[in-house]
């Protein structure tokens, strides 16, 4: 058996949405910035598309950038927010995606921003007390908070960070890469001044995926060039990718709660067998917590063992099952997880995120429980 527990890293394309990418791969070839009957039905296409996205999201159709996929849209967010907005403090958290926080740390080498560090518990639950403490003394900064960590899965609460950020007048780009296609954002009401979507995390193509800056917020271009994206982004536009990113929004909201439920279900019943039958497994931040974690998300903390230190992801590989690791550890062959240091994780124990998606099984959960006992039995 083969299974794929490797959905926060990417996921399997929809059928649906390759049918939908197809026409303009054969008979829709024209360039969309063409002014001839060639050009202006892919033109159509990409406009028709941004009116979908913007349609789900609930923000206009003009504050919606199509880019390469998250994190083009995150560095597009950052370095232009600061630019655009005479910005010279930057607050993130040591838990972003380093789409962020690399982003955050060179625009800081290069002196462009002040960069400080909200504090976090062994959790990774955010301190609320220390951003505020940090948005009073530096107002007008840019604050990036993800919403949902891709490693350990925590849900922040981006409505009440918003707020604060709006309170102190910062300008606030969240991370959605995790919850975008798999929970509802309502951009009329949600405070962020820009959010971000990469399409192969909600079963669309690889390298697509937009950007969201209100309009009130608006910045300047990051790729100089043609006209294209409303002088945006030059270049030719990646239709196809275009095309399949909003067909692959549109799929996942109109079934989201019954994926959702099946999702969660998934996940439940790993949690249950684990705790069964892995004596001493723990898991890393609020992963195990239904309400405060993504459904999509389970990172597992397993009980240090002779036979699978450091091997239990090649173990699992052999047995036909694909997942992600992160150890604490920042010595040896690999570089660890930031974000598992960030929560003070030990690292004797071995750490693997299993991230699932609509396409998984219940049977591919008892198979991949089945492995487990058979790897950790000699110190069960
Ligand atoms: C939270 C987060 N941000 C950004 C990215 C980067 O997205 P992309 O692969 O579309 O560039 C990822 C992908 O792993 C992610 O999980």
């Amino acid at each position: 058996m083969r299974v794929y527990f490797d959905n926060a890293a990417t996921t399997a394309m929809d059928e649906r949405v390759i049918e939908a990418m197809i026409p303009y791969m054969r008979e829709h070839y024209g360039n969309p910035s063409s002014v001839h009957s060639h050009g202006r039905e892919v033109r159509t296409a990409i406009e028709r598309s941004r009116k979908k996205v913007a349609e789900l999201l609930n923000a206009s159709p003009a504050e919606i950038f199509f880019t390469s996929g998250g994190t083009e849209a995150d560095n597009t967010a950052l370095i232009c927010g600061i630019q655009t907005h005479g910005i010279q403090h930057a607050i993130t958290t040591p838990m972003e995606h380093h789409a962020v926080l690399h982003t955050l740390e060179e625009s800081a080498k290069k002196g462009m921003v002040k960069l400080s560090l909200v504090e976090v518990n062994n959790q990774g639950e955010i301190n609320l007390d220390h951003l505020e403490d940090l948005l009073k003394s530096n107002p007008r900064s840019l604050v990036s908070v993800m919403h949902a960590n891709n490693e350990i899965g925590n849900i922040n609460d981006i409505h009440a960070i918003g707020t604060l950020a709006q309170e102190y007048d910062a300008f606030f780009h969240s991370d959605t890469v995790q919850t975008m296609g798999h929970y509802a954002h309502d951009l009329k009401t949600l405070p962020v001044d820009a959010i971000v979507a990469g399409g192969h995390k909600f079963h669309g193509p690889k390298g697509s995926g937009f950007l969201f800056v209100r309009k009130e917020k608006k910045i300047t271009p990051f790729i100089y060039g043609g006209a294209q994206e409303r002088n945006m982004r030059g270049g030719t536009e990646n239709v196809i990718g275009i095309v399949g990113v909003a067909k692959a929004l549109e799929l996942a909201y109109e079934d989201m709660s019954s994926h959702r439920k099946h999702v969660e279900t998934l996940k439940q019943r790993f949690i249950d067998q684990l705790n069964e039958n892995i004596p001493g497994v723990a898991y890393n931040g609020l992963s195990a917590d239904m309400d405060r974690s993504l459904y999509t998300v389970l990172n597992v903390s397993f009980p240090p063992s002779e036979e699978n230190s450091g091997m239990l992801l090649f173990n699992l590989d052999l047995n036909g099952i694909s997942a992600s690791g992160g150890s604490a550890c920042s010595s040896g062959a690999t570089v660890g997880s930031h974000v598992l240091r960030a929560l003070g994780a030990k690292a004797e124990r071995d750490s693997v995120r299993f991230s699932f998606s609509r396409f998984n099984t219940t049977e591919e959960v008892d198979y991949t429980i089945t492995k487990l006992k058979e790897l950790y039995s000699v110190i069960a």
